[in-house]
């Protein structure tokens, strides 16, 4: 998620925006930059990586100008580079552009602007595109062309914008993005979050969606998309800068949890063309590939590990190619047969994992296509792989991942459509309906997240258990290893996920009088089984949660309680099934006094061997 601000008034811009920016940091971003008014010119300054690089060269040069935008970049199209850093400008100069969002025409209107106006570009991204066209609608009047060029655009954006000639104005723009005003005597600011701005104000303007701002020092106007002046109250912001980062939540991981609808939704629609085909442009391999692979590895650490497995589901049932899923620490010491008919997918949040990193070189070494599923864009992995999927679930800071894991599952499924669709493994009919039921993803992930209470409430029944069961069988069991590594990672209780059918050879020993044992029983081929499983624990005395399927009322004669997903097929169960143990998980540990968002002894991303 990308950092604005902006500031318009009669201090110095430059320490003020770098110190918003500052506020921002926590949200993750690979660049920084500002674009300041100085001797009636916009001076753009912007570089990769921390916000203290640019801070070291700005506040040097002791820009005095008093109007400006600063931005730091989450990067979604173009590696983090300087040349890819916000803001850009139009072919002038003139005009400067900082963006938090995606563009999703951009290479349509890029092209557009490439073939007709003969425009040349100096990066990648999508957001250059916004200031060649407002340069191309601007004809002295700087709202105006913002919103014509706004007209143009598709996608989810906020944006700030000024111009040499008018500097005494910023323009800024919502569209499913989030931007804020704050409001101060003879100065105002803008932002995309309220800590950036808390110092200098709480009285602050809520931009809403398909709104246009006009900023100057004594004066903020917001229009309609209709160009018609709107009211707004003032809201006073009452938060501290610590709760206003997490948005309300009392945690990162509550937060991610409830993001999980719209990274979802982020990851598949973005890639979904007009015909509803799965468009990954970002990865190069043609039939002739496909047709060449006869083996895939799935390789990856932890949750992305368990995203693997479902992964590995996946591919074989749709696109009929043998996969084998392994733990990265463990690949690159067992050998494995590999060749240029392999294709090794290494799936990695923060692709900087050093034991998917090496597993990822050895596969290389000896031959094999890279594929890579990762959330942070121009990471190790990314840059080693031959292609990669991004699965823009935007920066996870919790330890315990959460999002990450359901966007990397999105990811999975849609690679493995892919792959069936193009072999001819799978029907277009078929297709089409998988395709439709992981868009009712987001929806039905938020229904489960609507009735949190009950399991905040079984949480606080539950959070003094010594050990606690995870069992299922087929895409189950590979969800409640998810699940009872989230219990461990974050509460400390020592858990495990056990195949049900596996409890009679040797983990039944462990079941007694109130043993917690949390059952899932999605799949409808093993229902009837692990119906059977459920009695046979709670004939030791085990007290069971059952994950079952809204429908699927006969559990509820053997389970002590039943947390019910909205009914899905069997394949995409996996979804909605770790929702409430990402829950429960969570509420244990806050019910336990845990560090939730840094647990003891781990780090976000293992560097180390
Ligand atoms: C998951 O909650 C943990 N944070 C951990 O298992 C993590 O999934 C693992 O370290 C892999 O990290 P990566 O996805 O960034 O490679």
């Amino acid at each position: 998620m990308c950092g604005i601000v902006g500031y318009i008034g009669d201090k110095k811009a430059t320490p003020i925006i770098v110190d918003g920016l500052s506020r921002l940091e926590y949200r993750g971003y690979d660049s920084a930059g500002i674009a300041v008014f100085k001797d009636n010119k916009v001076q753009v300054e912007k570089y990769e990586g921390r916000l203290s690089v640019l801070a070291d060269k700005v506040l040097e040069k002791d820009y005095n100008g008093t109007i400006g935008i600063g931005h730091t970049r989450w990067a979604t199209h173009g590696a983090p580079s300087d040349a890819n850093s916000h803001p850009h400008t139009d072919q002038t100069g003139d005009i400067a552009v900082i963006h938090n969002g995606i563009i999703e025409n951009y290479m349509k209107l890029k092209e557009w602007l490439i073939e007709e106006k003969g425009v040349s570009f100096k990066s990648e991204t999508d957001t250059e595109v916004i200031a060649h066209l407002i340069n191309y609608y601007y004809e002295g009047d700087l709202l105006d062309a913002v919103f014509k060029t706004i007209e143009k655009m598709e996608g989810a954006y906020a944006i700030a914008v000024v111009c040499k000639d008018e500097p005494d104005k910023i323009v800024a723009v919502r569209k499913d993005s989030p931007l804020i005003v704050g409001l101060g005597k003879g100065e105002n600011f803008l932002a995309s979050d309220i800590p950036a701005i808390l110092k200098h104000t709480r009285d602050v303007f809520l931009i809403e969606n398909d709104e246009v701002v006009l900023l100057t020092k004594d004066r903020v106007t917001i229009y309609n998309e209709l160009r018609q002046v709107q009211a707004r109250e003032i809201y006073k912001v009452t938060w501290d800068v610590e709760s206003a980062e997490k948005e309300g939540y009392e945690h990162f991981m509550i937060k991610e949890i409830h993001e999980q609808p719209k990274g979802i939704h982020e990851t598949l629609n973005r890639r979904l063309n007009s015909e509803g085909i799965i468009e990954l442009d970002e990865i190069k391999i043609t039939k002739e590939d496909l047709d060449k692979i006869n083996k895939i590895y799935i390789v990856a650490c932890g949750t992305a590990y368990h995203a693997g497995l479902v992964g590995k589901y996946a591919i074989e049932k749709f696109a009929k190619i043998p996969v084998n899923c392994d733990i990265a620490s463990e690949f690159r010491y067992r050998d494995p047969f590999i060749d240029e008919n392999t294709l090794f997918i290494a799936v990695s949040q923060s692709g900087e994992t050093l034991d998917t990193l090496a597993a990822l070189r050895e596969a290389k070494r000896r031959g094999a296509r890279i594929l890579s599923v990762v959330n942070v864009v121009g990471s190790s992995v990314a840059r080693e792989s031959h292609d990669v999927f991004y699965t823009w679930a935007g920066p996870e800071i919790a330890v315990a991942s959460s999002k990450a894991y359901t966007t990397q599952l999105t990811a999975m499924y849609m690679i493995a459509l892919h792959m069936g669709l193009t072999k001819g493994a799978l029907s277009r009919e078929r297709y089409d309906e998988i395709i439709a039921e992981i868009g009712k993803m987001p929806e039905k992930v938020q229904s489960i997240l609507d009735d949190f209470t009950d399991i905040q409430h079984l949480a606080g029944t539950q959070f003094n258990n010594e050990s606690v069961f995870f069992m299922g069988r087929g895409l189950d069991i590979d969800v409640a290893m998810e699940g009872s590594l989230k219990l461990k990672e974050i509460s400390y209780i020592n858990s495990s996920a056990i195949a049900a059918g596996e409890l009679k050879h040797g983990t039944i020993a462990l079941i007694e009088d109130g043993t917690l044992v949390v059952a899932l029983a999605t799949q409808d081929k093993l229902y009837e089984k692990m119906l059977s499983n459920i009695k046979e624990v709670k004939a030791r005395g085990a007290h069971v949660v059952a994950i079952a399927k809204e429908g699927n009322k006969e559990v509820e004669k053997s389970a002590d309680t039943v947390i019910y997903i909205p009914d899905t097929m069997d394949e995409l169960a996996p979804i909605l099934s770790v929702v409430p143990q990402q829950l429960f998980s969570y509420y244990v540990a806050v019910a336990r006094g845990c560090d939730v968002d840094k647990p003891r002894n781990l780090a976000k991303s293992v560097t180390v061997e």
